[in-house]
């Protein structure tokens, strides 16, 4: 079957994968109220379309951190890519740098840094979880650093692992004979199996849930890189973390997978926005499956957005192809939709150009 929109291979990663993967890429915390918002949220946005404007040429070209890059559609960090595909991260990094666009690694990758500078030039961010032992980490954005990585994408919504309830049911652990190739030569590189979700486990184990704002001056000690704020979805945040001197900001709910019953982002993205006034860029993952909601979250003042589970069912689909044609599909949406909408660049996409059901007083989503 001829695969049309980035949603359907979803359904084949599922004919694929293992149970125990499927379910862990999938999920979202608890009821999964705001998995499913992170989608709906999209569809209550609609256009605002302007007619008879030249639509002949259309640059979706963009810059992220002074990173000239094809369009501002990115891979967001998901971990442990080699149970999607036996080329893991390496597929990834590959169909990133081909589309002229940048990948984040997870900390939690199956591939290591080094592992993934090995694939070629490219733009490339590194995601990280700060550990308990902070030599772990000073090493690690070193070797980072010295692979090429452009930026540190630093998560903050994660001192303990949300409740995830198939990973729970599934006592998920990663399969044999795959690491967090990271961490392999400090000892901490497996997940193994516990009467639990081995991840939560392992992040109760060694995630430093003692983190907070004073360690972005930490980081910013260590490392000269840029340091992306990645799970901000209020404006108090957003405030401080312009205050600490953060390049930019992710507004992140970890594609549902921490705290249930936060908003879906495209509906937190805006307050965010404005609470930056423009002093950083403003990021957005969580939800993005059509260029439609690429261009909805840059009408709501995003900078760029980065996409979690399109990468990896995709990957399990068809491996590195596969992530090529995901992005093309979005790219080729995006085009299509700033076309039908009369933009011809990135700085011509408005407020005005889309309504939002929020625009209504007193708006409650709809299924609360
Ligand atoms: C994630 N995400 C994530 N985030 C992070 O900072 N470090 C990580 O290791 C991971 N790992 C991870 C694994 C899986 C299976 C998923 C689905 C997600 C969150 C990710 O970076 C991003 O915030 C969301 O995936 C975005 O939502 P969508 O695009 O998946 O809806």
């Amino acid at each position: 079957m001829e695969i049309t929109n980035v949603m359907e291979y979803e359904k084949i990663a599922k004919e694929k994968l293992p149970k125990m993967v499927y379910d862990y890429y999938a999920s979202g915390a608890e009821d999964q109220w705001t998995l499913q918002e992170n989608r709906n949220a999209f569809s209550r946005i609609l256009f605002r379309p302007r007619i008879l404007i030249d639509v002949s040429k259309i640059d979706v070209s963009t810059r992220v951190l002074g990173f000239n890059i094809s369009m501002p559609i990115m891979i967001a960090p998901t971990a442990m890519q080699k149970m999607a595909h036996p080329d893991g991260e390496l597929a990834t990094a590959r169909a990133t740098s081909a589309a002229g666009t940048i990948m984040t690694l997870s900390s939690w990758a199956t591939c290591s840094v080094e592992e993934v500078a090995s694939t070629g030039p490219g733009f490339r961010f590194f995601q990280l979880y700060v550990y308990k032992d902070r030599n772990v980490v000073i090493q690690l954005v070193k070797r980072a650093e010295k692979a090429g990585f452009k930026a540190i994408a630093l998560t903050v919504d994660t001192p303990r692992l949300g409740r995830r309830e198939s990973d729970i049911k599934n006592r998920f652990a990663l399969p044999r004979g795959l690491t967090l190739k990271n961490f392999e030569g400090l000892d901490l590189g497996k997940i193994d199996k516990t009467n639990d979700s081995g991840l939560a486990s392992y992040v109760a184990g060694q995630v430093d849930q003692s983190l907070s704002w004073k360690d972005i001056k930490w980081l910013q000690s260590i490392t000269s890189l840029p340091i992306l704020v990645k799970g901000v979805i209020t404006a108090e945040d957003a405030r401080i973390a312009v205050e600490y001197g953060a390049a930019g900001i992710i507004v992140s709910n970890h594609g549902a997978r921490q705290l249930d019953y936060v908003p879906a982002t495209i509906v937190a993205l805006e307050e965010v926005v404005k609470a930056v006034e423009g002093r950083i860029p403003v990021f957005l993952d969580g939800g993005v499956r059509r260029g439609t909601d690429v261009f909805k979250a840059l009408a709501l003042g995003a900078s760029g957005v980065f996409v979690g589970r399109p990468s990896l069912f995709s990957l399990a689909a068809d491996g590195e192809a596969g992530v090529r044609k995901m992005l093309q599909m979005l790219r080729d949406e995006f085009e299509l939709t700033m076309a039908l909408s009369g933009c011809r660049s990135l700085r011509e996409i408005s407020r005005n150009h889309i309504k939002t059901d929020w625009d209504i007083p007193h708006y409650l989503p709809a299924k609360l």
